[in-house]
């Protein structure tokens, strides 16, 4: 038992991500028997592509050691991630600029204390991931709000920055975005990059979603920037999320400072897994056939989804996420969606998480699912909104 008088630290009084405990009541749910469909889910229902399935089988009957890796990763590995950013990209990338880490979540702490002390503001956008936030606040640092809701066309925008008293010493921008899977164009990506660069501002640009955009193809960064800190995973387009295999393109001066908080902060990601994660930039004709199944998925719910909740949802050009303005039925996002839930068995994830200020207004939708799934969401949300109108008649 905790003694009354003992510290919890004021750092880690942070919200809790809500998704994970509508992800518990769901599966809670699902375990009594509960026939429930699952949008709330931000991870593909598909397993990892099959030739990195065979590689850890191989490296495990094989008997090789899996000890520690060096911190910043296998080399192979690293080599095989440059090469992915010309392929990809176009880009001829060090390997030693290259840290695998444990998820992409690992490379935000990781990058956040290579680039930032105590007391630095970091410009965020609002609705975002709610862990770059959180994290934040438990380092020390400031984050503050940019606005990038349907005002702003949905973007973070640099003139908003521009009107604050004192510019921010970082900037975090993700894009594809969660939640609203709103894609940055590249000449707005090349104007943010050029800005941070002319101001001293540090640039994160966080990549994860990269590979499922239903429009153009995301462009890196990493091409208009070479100090930005780039980061991305095998979590979403690579269908390994709980792998935990993430990386960091890193700019030269800030390899050693992550190579040490690697060190520090949990020795290696997992060597078995980074092993079998070498094969993973090899699978796209596999890869491509999740994302055909996200494109179609992502059709079934525009199109035949209630006016209530398509009519003001941001445009949802890439990762696998609808972000709904469901003001016109409720704003109370957190009751409305345990409503769907209870009287529907729809599992969908209220915009608190993601926006403090105006998410209970919205809820996220997730078509990582099956398309089956996709249709009995539909039918399932018009009779759930049909019956709520005529409740609130
Ligand atoms: C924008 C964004 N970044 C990072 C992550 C975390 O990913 P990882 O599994 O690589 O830690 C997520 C997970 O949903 C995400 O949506």
């Amino acid at each position: 038992m905790i003694g009354p008088t003992l510290k919890i630290s004021d750092r880690s009084k942070m919200p809790p991500f809500m998704a994970m405990d509508v992800m518990r009541l769901a599966a809670e749910l699902d375990a009594d028997g509960g026939d429930i469909v699952h949008l709330e889910v931000g991870q593909p229902s598909s397993p990892a592509p099959q030739p990195v399935i065979n590689a850890l089988s191989e490296s495990m009957v094989e008997q090789r050691t899996h000890g520690y890796s060096v911190a910043l990763g296998i080399p192979e590995l690293r080599q095989r991630i440059a090469k992915h950013y010309q392929e990809w990209y176009g880009l001829n990338i060090d390997p030693k600029r290259v840290a695998v880490t444990v998820g992409s979540s690992m490379a935000f702490a990781i990058s956040f204390l290579a680039a930032f002390d105590v007391g630095d503001r970091i410009a965020i956008p609002n609705p975002g991931y709610p862990a770059y936030r959180n994290l934040m606040i438990g380092m020390g640092l400031e984050p503050v709000i940019l606005p990038a809701g349907p005002k702003e066309g949905w973007l973070p925008r640099l003139k908003d920055m521009e009107k604050w008293e004192k510019l921010p010493d970082g900037l975090m921008i993700a894009s594809p975005h969660n939640p609203t899977g709103v894609v940055i164009s590249d000449d707005e990506l090349k104007n943010i990059c050029d800005w941070c660069d002319r101001n001293n501002v540090r640039l994160i640009s966080d990549e994860i979603y990269h590979g499922l955009s239903y429009k153009d193809r995301c462009e890196t960064a990493l091409k208009y920037n070479d100090n930005v800190i780039v980061i991305n995973s095998l979590s979403k387009y690579f269908s390994m999320t709980g792998w935990r295999i993430g990386w960091m393109i890193l700019p030269e001066q800030l390899v050693n400072a992550a190579e040490k908080l690697s060190q520090n902060l949990y020795i290696s990601a997992p060597t078995p897994n980074q092993i079998a994660a070498v094969k993973a930039f090899d699978c796209s004709e596999e890869l491509d056939l999740h994302v055909n199944r996200y494109r179609e998925n992502r059709q079934v719910l525009l199109s035949g989804l209630p006016s209530e909740f398509l009519g003001k949802a941001a445009p949802c050009d890439g990762a696998f996420y609808i972000y709904a303005d469901i003001s016109a039925l409720s704003v109370d996002s957190i009751s409305f969606a345990k409503k769907l839930l209870d009287e529907s068995g729809v599992a969908t994830t209220p915009g608190v998480d993601f926006d403090p200020i105006n998410g209970h207004r919205y809820l996220r939708l997730s078509f990582a699912g099956s398309e089956k799934s996709m249709h009995e969401a539909v039918k399932r949300i018009n009779s759930f909104v049909d019956a709520y109108k005529r409740d609130a008649a």
